[in-house]
């Protein structure tokens, strides 16, 4: 006993020296001593969630007085905007302070003319929200899949997504949205080049003070199953797979993540986040700009049905998840969990 004692004050005085204090361990260091009430806990807590950090995600259809609850996402709406004007005096009510808008038109093309006109329903959408509530901040997700026949984010030709040919209707889409009044483009497409193009776009027509923020390390994955039936937004032939992610490569998501900050980038994203805690952690850790996460619409609808049956406690579970992505690093947090979080955080 005397013995260790001593051993530990002499290795107490070395790390003295060196300034990197070692803490003694069991018995003398008990960690629960801190974890002993409530007030000890919250006292200690590292994490801690706010409402400003919370972005509601709505979706908009033309049209007056629909309302259509999407099956495999409870609690949430396609909506027009008259209902959606109701629901966002709630949200502003609870003490949010942004919105992610999602526009299905009730025409599609194939050059995607819905996400550009000027009569198109987000950007009509957006002038009616900021009319309303200046102060909200409203996010545009920039993406061409919504308004397109075949479903795909950009230009199909001979049964291939274009790169290049789909950047100019992006960039025309992101000036449309901003000229409505949107405070931030968020494109989600996944085409290369295109946080250059809209920027770029953005700056010639006057909206240089507009940031963008880009879903730059998106994934194809299999969790957008509930938003596919919510926006419409279904491929009508192959997949997402040769523009999004392979949820297997970090280091590629790193490189995506760098090359749109290169790009102008103000907010970079992670979508979906859960799974790819690992990734808003280095990227956390590597940039220093915001950095969004996207709790998508399958890691809700999973907690949801899960809630509905009894099997897990909402409440709990989801405050669990989403001071999980904010410890992992995630500044901003797009969840359809919003509302409930901010009422348990009042
Ligand atoms: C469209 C888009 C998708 C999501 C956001 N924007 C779906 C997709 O890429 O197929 C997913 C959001 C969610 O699942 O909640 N580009
Ligand atoms: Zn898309």
């Amino acid at each position: 006993m005397e013995k260790s004692v001593l051993t530990q004050a002499t290795s107490r005085e070395i790390d003295n020296t060196l300034q990197t204090p070692t803490s003694p361990s069991y018995p003398h260091m008990r960690m629960r001593r801190l974890r002993s009430t409530p007030q000890l806990r919250s006292m200690v807590r590292e994490t801690h969630l706010r409402k400003d950090q919370l972005i509601y995600p709505l979706f908009l259809v033309e049209g007056n007085r629909k309302k259509k609850p999407i099956s495999s996402m409870p609690g949430i709406h396609q909506q027009s905007i008259d209902e959606a004007l109701r629901e966002i005096e709630e949200v502003a009510n609870l003490g949010l302070t942004s919105l992610l808008l999602f526009g299905i038109p009730s025409e599609k093309d194939s050059e995607a003319s819905g996400a550009w006109k000027e009569e198109g329903i987000i950007q009509s959408s957006i002038q009616a929200i900021k009319k309303e509530f200046p102060h909200l901040v409203v996010v545009a997700d920039t993406c061409l899949c919504e308004y397109m026949d075949h479903g795909h984010c950009g230009i199909v030709a001979d049964g291939k997504v274009l790169n290049d040919p789909s950047l100019s209707i992006l960039a025309k889409s992101a000036v449309a949205q901003a000229r409505a009044g949107a405070d931030i483009i968020a494109p989600s497409d996944m085409m290369d080049g295109r946080i250059q193009a809209i920027r770029n776009a953005l700056d010639q027509n006057g909206f240089e003070n507009i940031p963008i923020m880009a879903y730059s390390a998106k994934f194809a994955s299999a969790m957008y199953g509930p938003f596919r039936e919510a926006a419409e937004s279904a491929p009508q032939f192959g997949d997402r797979h040769g523009y999004q992610m392979d949820p297997a490569n970090s280091r590629e998501a790193m490189r995506e993540i760098a090359l749109d900050i290169q790009e102008g980038a103000d907010i970079v994203m992670i979508k979906p986040a859960l799974p790819y805690l690992d990734l808003i952690k280095e990227a956390r850790s590597v940039h220093k700009l915001p950095i969004a996460a996207y709790n998508v619409s399958g890691e809700y609808a999973m907690v949801k049905a899960a809630a509905e049956k009894g099997w897990l406690d909402e409440r709990r579970v989801v405050t669990e998840v989403l001071v999980s992505i904010a410890r992992a690093g995630a500044d901003l947090i797009i969840t359809y969990h919003a509302k409930d979080m901010a009422r348990w955080l009042s």
